[in-house]
């Protein structure tokens, strides 16, 4: 089975990310043949700002290569290190149906934030379909977001080879739905966008003033407290032990016990589990020539499968 993620090189990494994006991406490498790539052609949507493009490009491999992405297991890839992609793209291009993307969702919500129409922004799903049936992909992993987009993928597969012939595998999606939404500091869910998160490879002194700013209610340190509402216990759940976690709880509702100590054992538990992942990390950066062999090896292999599909969607349509 041949398993297809992407991931957009977004900026810092955070605890919202990895237990809810990057934990499950490495999980599958355990499944079956993956292929994992960083969309950097998708971020040109978005992002015109070249050393920025680059920095992120860098950091997101260095970030999964640290969490323990095996090149051994997983194909790790830059998107734009297989052009062949973009020659499918306009193959499947001229089978879109306007109305198809007219209707997809993120478009909207995309010029809704700001962003201005471009066409690129608007044939998105397209270059998604591109990059999902040109190697292949039996299963691909997505959030509940990208569902309509897996759907355009199916959809032009589909049409594809009725039309001309049989040359796609038909992708079917996983929908990650058990994956917790992970909270902030400030109880919402944590992202960037409100800058409530907590950073796993920046700076620890910043992460420590952030973990003590996590928001709680205001009981006094005599009363008890309810673990079941409270931000800090429920990220500490990321982390600890079912024995862990019943003590602690017990501390809460025992009263005389202080949300300043919990907070003080969530980030010793943070410290704890990213540590290894940091050490790897600063290791790597002092490296970057290991990394890039690995993202040519993954390219490598994904090109060749790319280059084979491409060839028989050529042929398929004439060209
Ligand atoms: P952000 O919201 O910080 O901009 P992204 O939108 O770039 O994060 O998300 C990248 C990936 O991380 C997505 O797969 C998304 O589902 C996952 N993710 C982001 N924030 C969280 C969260 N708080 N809990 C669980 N998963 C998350
Ligand atoms: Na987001």
């Amino acid at each position: 089975m041949r398993i297809l993620s992407g991931i957009q090189p977004s900026g810092k990494l955070h605890i919202g990310n990895y237990f809810g994006m990057m934990k499950p991406a490495l999980e599958l490498q355990e499944q079956g043949e993956a292929f994992l790539f960083i969309a950097d052609y998708h971020a040109l949507t978005t992002v015109h700002d070249a050393s920025a493009l680059r920095q992120q490009v860098r950091d997101v491999a260095l970030d999964f290569l640290a969490a323990g992405l095996d090149p051994e297991k997983t194909a790790f890839y830059r998107q734009s290190d297989v052009p062949e992609v973009q020659e499918l793209s306009w193959l499947l291009s001229i089978i879109t149906p306007m109305g198809l993307l007219e209707r997809c969702h993120s478009y909207k919500d995309k010029l809704a934030k700001g962003f201005a129409a471009s066409h690129g922004l608007f044939a998105y799903p397209v270059l998604m379909s591109a990059d999902i049936l040109i190697v292949q992909s039996n299963l691909v992993p997505v959030g509940r977001d990208q569902k309509q987009h897996l759907e355009v993928a199916r959809d032009l597969a589909i049409k594809f080879n009725n039309q001309f012939e049989e040359v796609f595998t038909i992708p079917e999606p996983s929908i990650r739905d058990s994956v917790a939404v992970v909270p902030g500091v400030d109880g919402q869910k944590m992202s960037k966008s409100y800058d409530n998160t907590l950073e796993i490879f920046g700076d620890p002194k910043a992460l420590k003033k952030r973990v003590m700013k996590i928001v709680t209610d205001s009981k006094e340190l005599e009363d008890p407290k309810d673990p079941d509402t409270c931000n800090v216990f429920a990220l500490y759940k990321l982390f600890a032990s079912d024995e862990e976690l019943a003590d602690l709880a017990g501390r809460y509702r025992a009263g005389n016990f202080g949300y300043g100590t919990a907070k003080k054992e969530l980030l010793a538990k943070i410290n704890e589990h990213f540590a290894p992942m940091r050490e790897k990390r600063a290791e790597l950066e002092n490296n970057l020539d290991y990394v890039e062999e690995v993202l040519s090896r993954g390219a490598e292999k994904a090109r060749a499968e790319a280059q084979k599909t491409l060839s028989a969607a050529r042929r398929a349509v004439g060209l």
